[in-house]
């Protein structure tokens, strides 16, 4: 069987660009004793990627040649495991490929290690929910939605819970879950047609495009009382405006440095003094070491999918050949919701 693979043509020192990558074909590998193949019918193309081809993500670095890393939906399609049977559905992490082997997840394996390793975790799919939302709203953008608001930022009704990219995978999970929990969700985004989307189709309270001058008065207006709660895509600029409107004992949870993912260099943080005279928490999160919440966060956002109390934008693409521009234009910040690489389709 013939293997599709997208690998990384050269080393990467600006923002990605679709001629970075290149199309290859192999044969699919043969599954050894204790594996399985698994085609892949969906692929989820995330920022962290960005990050790793520069050798800067802790989930482990891309060199040029090698097949880029990703999180799949897929079939077994050839079983040499006694637990796994041909057409199982399994979360695994095939990368940009049609096809890949895995072995049975290792129950004593946690976090990162756990996260990264090429193994094929058997999917209980929810009839009522798409397949591919298991890679966005209850995948792992959802549950750092969801492990994230609960343990850095813990909403109260009535609080105001700030999120950067609001109509991303991330974000826009997470400002529904701190609605339905009885917080206001205000969004930050970097278009009009982002914020639009925020507030009609995602309902946000408000939202505030970042990119037109004066959106910090805006956002401290949007948020009577101050931020309580700030979920921090992008550092920089956005992080700085927000901790200018941080309430007395503000919740400050940092989960992704987009600014940075497309430079070679670091870029100055904001001051810090803020922080201090707000009595302010700042908490660093890493989805790995929420793991162990994913099937609590499964009933609950298929349930509120279900109700149509959590939405989800996808834009699919719909061939592997067309993954690295879509990628281009992810670290653009050209896209909006989450973006599924449609590999094999259904
Ligand atoms: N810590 C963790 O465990 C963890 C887990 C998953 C994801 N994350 C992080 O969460 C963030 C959101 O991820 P996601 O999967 O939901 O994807 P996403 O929101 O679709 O990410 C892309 C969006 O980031 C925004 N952005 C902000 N600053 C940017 C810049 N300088 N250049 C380009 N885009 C910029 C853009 O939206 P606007 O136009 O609205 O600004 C863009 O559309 C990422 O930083 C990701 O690394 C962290």
């Amino acid at each position: 069987v013939k293997n599709r693979q997208v690998i990384l043509r050269n080393a990467v020192p600006g923002r990605p660009r679709p001629e970075d990558f290149a199309l290859a074909e192999t044969t699919a590998p043969e599954p050894a004793d204790g594996e399985v193949l698994v085609q892949t019918l969906y692929l989820s193309l995330d920022p962290y990627m960005g990050s790793a081809i520069k050798g800067r993500h802790m989930s482990g670095a891309v060199a040029p040649g090698e097949v880029m890393p990703g999180e799949t939906i897929g079939r077994v399609v050839r079983s040499r495991h006694a637990a796994y049977r041909e057409g199982d559905l399994v979360a695994s992490r095939n990368g940009w490929q049609e096809y890949a082997v895995a072995s049975a997840p290792d129950p004593l394996q946690h976090g990162l290690a756990a996260a990264v390793a090429r193994v094929a975790t058997p999917l209980a799919a929810d009839p009522r929910v798409p397949l591919t939302a298991y890679l966005g709203a209850l995948g792992s953008p959802g549950l750092t939605a969801y492990a994230g608001l609960l343990t850095c930022i813990d909403p109260k009704p009535g609080e105001n819970v700030v999120t950067s990219a609001a109509t991303g995978a991330v974000g826009s999970t997470l400002g529904q879950i701190a609605r339905n929990m009885g917080a206001r969700a205000v969004g930050l985004a970097g278009s009009a047609a982002k914020c639009a989307h925020a507030v009609q189709h995602l309902g946000f309270a408000a939202c505030v495009n970042y990119k037109e001058p004066g959106w910090t008065e805006r956002l401290a207006a949007a948020c009577p009382g101050g931020v309580h709660g700030y979920s921090d895509n992008s550092g920089g600029a956005v992080l700085e405006g927000v901790v200018g409107c941080l309430a007395m004992g503000g919740r400050i949870m940092l989960i992704g440095l987009m600014d940075q993912y497309n430079t070679s260099e670091r870029l100055p943080g904001p001051g810090l003094g803020p922080f201090i005279g707000k009595r302010a928490r700042i908490t660093g999160f890493v989805v790995y070491d929420h793991r162990h919440r994913l099937a609590e966060w499964r009933r609950i956002g298929a349930q509120w999918i279900a109700e149509g109390r959590l939405r989800f934008h996808e834009e699919r693409i719909p061939d592997l050949a067309a993954a690295p521009a879509a990628f281009a234009r992810l670290m653009a910040g050209e896209t909006m919701g989450k973006l599924i690489v449609a590999v094999g389709g259904e």
